[in-house]
């Protein structure tokens, strides 16, 4: 059995498996393949179409590997109120690092707020965040 048929049965029962499966696949190679789409659909008994439907409306779900290093940048509405746009907006053009968009990370009355290297990052500016960034790459 391969590790994404292994995944899938070890939801086997669960209700509401589909978007555990696709994080477990997602976390254990890094996207989710055409290949494991297949798969799943058939383990789930659904077609591919509806699987690929929500490893697209997701934008946590990559169907291609993106080794590229990660910071994950919270956009909602109080990191909005403190400026998060405008560090956006100054951040230099690279392709080294994939800047995500996160809705709220906790940390909402210290923001703008970034998640990098599994570590969360409060207060930015745009200094800090520049620096985030060249440290992730
Ligand atoms: S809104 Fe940004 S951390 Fe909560």
């Amino acid at each position: 059995m391969d590790l994404v048929a292994a995944i899938v049965a070890a939801h086997a029962g669960r209700e509401g498996p589909l978007l555990p499966i696709l994080h477990d696949v997602q976390a254990a190679q890094g996207h989710v393949s055409e290949e494991a789409i297949r798969t799943i659909a058939h383990g789930l008994n659904l077609s591919r179409a509806e699987v690929h439907g929500v490893v697209s409306f997701y934008h946590d779900f990559r169907t291609q590997p993106d080794p590229r290093p990660v910071v994950k940048l919270c956009r909602a509405e109080a990191c909005q109120a403190r400026g998060v746009e405008a560090l956006v907006a100054a951040l230099p053009p690279q392709n080294q690092v994939r800047i995500e968009t996160v809705y709220c990370l906790g940390l909402c009355s210290a923001g703008p707020a970034a998640l990098a290297a599994g570590r969360p990052h409060a207060r930015l500016d745009a200094a800090k965040l520049a620096a985030l960034v060249e440290a992730a790459t």
